[in-house]
C-alpha cells in the first residue's frame, strides 16, 4: 500500500512537472499553428471546403503552391542526435510552414498510432495507449472512436494539426514488426475500426492519416521489396481495408508506403493512387509519401502523389521545373494544392486552429485502461483457473518480463515516450560502439503488474523473480500457490520478428515454471501472434499485447475477475510456422559480396542494405483465417476466438433478403457472471465466386447479465458480400447460394442458414 502510494505520488509529481513545463513552454511564445487573421473570400465559413480551396488556390503564386507540397530539410531532424527541429516546427515528425500572407496555417504533423510521440524532449506529456492490436481485439467501434478522439485531443492540445497514425496494413505476414500498430488480419474489421478512429480524430479538428498504402506487410527490406499480388486479391484484402477506412472516416490524408507494388513504388503507382484510391474509393484528401518514400518528380506527381515528406528532393525545385516545362500540368499542381487546402478547411484548421494547452492526463488514463481491459484476450482457462480468488490465495509467484516495474511497448516511430522515460533503460553502450538504430531500442512503460497484483491480493505473499535463472524461478513457483509468468516479444518498425517463437528462451522459462507448479498462468506481452510449445502444460493464458500506461491495472482486473475478459483475436495464432503461407520470412538478400546480414535485433546498430527483392503474395486474398480454412489447417487459436468467465448460447438465426440482407439471432448468457460476447457473422459465397471458405461480414458486442438473452439484428453491407471483378474493374454480387454462419469465433459457428441471392 505504502509502495503504491509512493509510486502514484512520484508519477503524479512527474506529470505535474511536465504540465508546468508545457505551460511555461507556451508562455515562451514557441511557434504554434495560429495563422494570422487574414480576410479573404475563402474565409467565408458558409462556403464548401472545395469552394474555399478553389478561391484560395486562385490567389497563390507558383512558388507558394510548391512550398506546401514538401517538408523542410532533406533529412528528418529527429533521427539525428542533437539535431533541432526546423524553425516554426513543434518537433513532430513532419512540418510544412504555412503562408501568413494568405492565412494558411503551418502543418504540424506528429506520429500518433498509439498516442502522440516524441513529446518528452519538448517537455510534453502524452498518454501511452495500448497497441492497435489490443484495440482491435475489442472489436468495439465505440472504443475505437474513444481511442481516436483521445489521440486527436492530445494532438490538438500539443498544437499539432495532423496525425501520422491510422496504420491498417493487414497481418498477412504474422512476423511483421509493425503488427502492434495495426488492426489484425481482416479487412472489414480493420477498416471499420480505423474508420471510427480517424473519424473521431478529425472531429477534434486534426487531420487524420491512414497508412501505409499499400502491401507494406513486412518490415524486412521494406524500402527495396517488390510486393507481387494479383489485382483481385489485393482489392479484396489489403486495399479493401483502406477503402472501408477512407470511406467511413473521410480521412484527409493517406500515406503511401516504402515498398514497390507489382513493379512500381507505392508512391508512384498510378493504379494504387489514381485508379483505386482517388477514383474508386472517392478519396478527396491528399497523398503524402512515407518518410523518404518519394522516388521521382514527374512520375510520382502524375501517378497521384501530392506531397513529398519529410524533405524536398523531388517536390521542391524539381517540381517547379517540371511544372514550368509542362511535364506536370498546372492543373495537376493545382489539384495537389487543392486536396491539401480543402482538407484543412474541412477539418477546421483555418477556422479553429489547434490551441496549445495542458493535456488531460486522467482522461488519458481512463481510455488507456478501458482499451487494455477490452483488448486483453483470455486464450486458455483450464478448470476455471481464472479468475483468481484474492481471499483464498496465500502466496503468488510473479515471474519474468520486468513485471516488477513495467509493461512492454512497441518500437519505432509509433513508440510514445513514457512518463519518466524508459522504465528499463538499456545499459550504456561500450565506448566507441556504433549508435543503436532507433528501431532496435526496447522501451518499457512504467506500469507495475507486481504492484497491481499485490494491491488485489492484500493477504497473500506476492513475490517476484526476474525469470533469468530458471531454477530460482521454478523454486519460487514451487513454493507458491500459483505462478504468473510474464513473457514478452519486443517488436518494432524497421525489423520483423525473426520467428514466431518467444525470444530469449522464454519458452524454457515457462516450461520450468509449469513443471514446478500446476497452477501456472502465462501473461503474454507481444506485438502479434507467437507459438506456444508449452500450451498443454499451463493452466491459463492471457494475451495482453502491449497494454499501455494502465496495462498493469487492466491485467490485474482481469486476473482477479473485476473485469470479465471479452476480447477476441483479430488475427490467427499458428501452431507452427510450417503452417503459414510463407513458412519462412522473405528476407532481403545480402548486398553483393557479403555473406549475410543478420536480421536486425534489439540492441544492434543499424546497417543499410539496398538490394532489391520480391515477395510473392501468392496466397492472394487468403489472409489469416481464410488461409487456414482454405488449407484445412488447425490453428493454435483461431481468428475471432477468446474466452470469458461466463458462457453463451446462440439460437434462432433468421437471414432475410430485403433492401439488404439482414441477419437476426439470439445470444444468451448461460453462466453465472455478467459478460460481453462478440457475436460474429461469416458468409460462404457460392462456389462459382472462387473465394476462400468464408469471410467475416458483421459482428456485434452484446452485453449480458447472467441468464439474460438479447436479439441481435445486423444489416449487411452488400459490398461485403461482393467480389472484385478485375476485368471489369468493379465489385459485383455473384448469383447463387450464400451460407451465413453465426457464432463466437471463426471456428465455432453453431448457427447457419442458406440464402439464395440473385437469379
Ligand atoms: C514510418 C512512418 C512514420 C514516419 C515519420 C517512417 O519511418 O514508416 O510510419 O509516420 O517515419 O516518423
Amino acid at each position: 500500500m505504502q509502495l503504491k502510494r509512493l509510486t502514484i505520488c512520484s508519477v503524479m509529481a512527474w506529470i505535474l512537472t511536465l504540465a508546468l513545463l508545457a505551460v511555461s513552454a507556451q508562455g515562451q511564445g514557441r511557434p504554434g499553428n495560429q495563422a494570422p487573421a487574414v480576410q479573404g473570400p475563402w474565409m467565408d465559413k458558409s462556403l464548401s471546403p472545395d469552394r474555399r480551396a478553389e478561391l484560395l488556390v486562385g490567389q497563390m503564386t507558383l512558388e507558394e503552391k510548391i512550398s506546401l507540397l514538401h517538408g523542410v530539410g532533406r533529412k528528418a531532424f529527429f533521427q539525428f542526435p542533437g539535431s533541432q527541429p526546423p524553425p516554426g516546427s513543434l518537433g513532430g515528425a513532419g512540418f510544412i510552414p504555412g503562408i501568413p500572407r494568405l492565412g494558411i496555417p503551418d502543418l504540424q504533423m506528429a506520429d500518433a498510432a498509439v498516442g502522440v510521440t516524441r513529446g518528452a524532449r519538448f517537455s510534453r506529456y502524452s498518454t501511452v495507449l495500448p497497441s492497435g492490436t489490443s484495440e482491435a481485439s475489442s472489436w468495439d467501434l465505440e472504443l475505437a472512436h474513444d481511442y481516436g478522439a483521445l489521440i486527436g485531443r492530445e494532438l490538438r492540445d500539443q498544437g499539432f494539426s495532423m496525425s501520422l497514425g491510422g496504420g491498417i496494413n493487414l497481418a498477412r505476414e504474422p512476423r511483421n514488426g509493425r503488427i502492434f500498430e495495426y488492426k489484425g488480419e481482416d479487412p472489414i474489421l480493420a477498416g471499420k475500426l480505423v474508420g471510427q478512429e480517424m473519424k473521431a480524430l478529425q472531429e477534434q479538428g486534426v487531420i487524420g492519416d491512414i497508412k501505409h498504402y499499400a502491401m507494406n506487410d513486412q518490415e524486412s527490406g521494406r524500402n527495396f521489396v517488390n510486393a507481387k499480388i494479383d489485382r483481385r486479391a489485393m482489392r479484396e484484402s489489403d486495399l479493401l481495408a483502406f477503402e472501408i477506412a477512407v470511406k467511413e472516416s473521410g480521412a484527409g490524408a493517406v500515406m503511401c508506403s516504402y515498398n514497390l507494388v507489382n513493379g512500381d513504388y507505392a508512391c508512384e503507382n498510378s493504379y494504387l493512387l489514381n485508379d483505386a484510391l482517388k477514383k474508386d474509393f472517392g478519396f478527396q484528401g491528399f497523398v503524402l509519401s512515407d518518410w523518404g518514400g518519394t522516388h521521382s518528380t514527374t512520375k510520382a506527381a502524375l501517378a497521384g502523389l501530392d506531397m513529398e515528406m519529410p524533405g524536398d528532393t523531388y517536390f521542391a525545385e524539381a517540381l517547379e521545373k517540371a511544372v514550368k516545362s509542362g511535364e506536370v500540368p498546372m492543373s495537376r499542381l493545382d489539384d495537389m494544392v487543392h486536396r491539401l487546402l480543402r482538407t484543412e478547411f474541412a477539418v477546421g484548421l483555418f477556422d479553429l486552429p489547434p490551441d496549445r494547452k495542458v493535456v488531460d492526463i486522467f482522461a488519458g488514463f481512463d481510455v488507456a485502461q478501458r482499451v487494455a481491459e477490452q483488448g486483453t484476450v483470455l486464450l486458455k482457462n483450464a478448470q476455471g483457473q481464472l479468475p483468481l480468488s484474492a481471499s483464498r490465495l496465500k502466496s503468488i509467484a510473479v515471474i519474468g518480463s520486468h513485471a516488477d516495474i513495467a509493461v512492454l511497448s512497441g518500437g519505432g516511430s509509433a513508440q510514445v515516450d513514457p512518463p519518466g522515460g524508459n522504465a528499463v533503460p538499456p545499459p550504456p553502450p561500450p565506448p566507441g560502439a556504433p549508435r543503436m538504430a532507433f528501431f532496435n531500442r526496447v522501451v518499457w512503460d512504467p506500469s507495475s503488474p507486481l504492484k497491481a497484483i499485490r494491491a488485489k491480493a492484500a493477504n497473500a505473499k506476492v513475490e517476484y523473480n526476474a525469470g533469468l535463472d530458471y531454477g530460482a524461478a521454478a523454486d519460487l513457483a514451487k513454493a507458491s500457490d500459483i505462478a504468473i509468468v510474464f513473457v514478452n516479444q519486443p517488436t518494432s518498425e524497421g525489423r520483423d520478428a525473426p520467428s514466431l517463437s518467444l525470444p530469449d528462451n522464454q519458452d524454457q522459462l515457462v516450461d520450468a515454471v509449469a513443471a514446478a507448479n500446476p497452477h501456472t498462468i502465462v501473461v503474454l506481452e507481444t506485438g502479434g501472434p507467437v507459438t506456444m510449445p508449452w500450451i498443454d502444460n499451463v493452466s491459463a493464458v492471457l494475451e495482453a499485447w502491449y497494454p499501455g500506461i494502465r496495462g498493469a491495472d487492466a491485467i490485474a482486473n482481469i486476473l482477479f475477475g473485476d473485469v470479465d475478459p471479452s476480447a477476441k483475436l483479430p488475427l490467427t495464432f499458428a501452431r507452427t510456422e510450417a503452417d503459414l503461407p510463407h513458412p519462412s520470412l522473405t528476407k532481403q538478400p545480402p548486398p553483393a559480396g557479403e555473406a549475410d546480414m543478420a536480421t536486425p535485433t534489439p540492441g544492434a546498430p543499424f546497417r543499410m542494405n539496398t538490394t532489391r527483392f520480391e515477395v510473392d503474395y501468392d496466397e492472394g486474398l487468403k489472409v489469416g483465417y481464410k488461409w487456414y480454412d482454405a488449407e484445412d489447417k488447425q490453428p493454435l487459436f483461431a481468428f475471432g476466438y477468446g474466452l470469458s468467465y461466463t458462457s453463451y448460447a446462440y439460437s434462432d438465426l433468421k437471414v432475410r433478403q430485403g433492401q439488404a440482407v439482414t441477419v437476426t439471432f439470439n445470444v444468451k448468457n448461460t453462466g453465472a457472471r455478467p459478460g460481453a460476447e462478440i457475436a460474429q457473422v461469416y458468409v460462404s459465397l457460392p462456389a462459382s465466386a472462387g473465394e476462400p471458405p468464408k469471410r467475416l461480414v458483421g459482428w456485434d458486442k452484446v452485453h449480458l447479465a447472467p441468464g439474460e438473452a438479447k436479439t441481435v439484428n445486423l444489416t449487411l453491407d452488400p459490398h461485403y458480400l461482393s467480389v472484385f471483378n478485375a476485368d471489369k474493374g468493379g465489385w459485383e454480387l455473384v448469383a447463387g447460394d450464400y451460407k451465413f454462419w453465426v457464432g463466437g469465433s471463426s471456428r465455432n459457428l453453431p448457427l447457419s442458414q442458406i440464402l439464395k441471392i440473385g437469379d
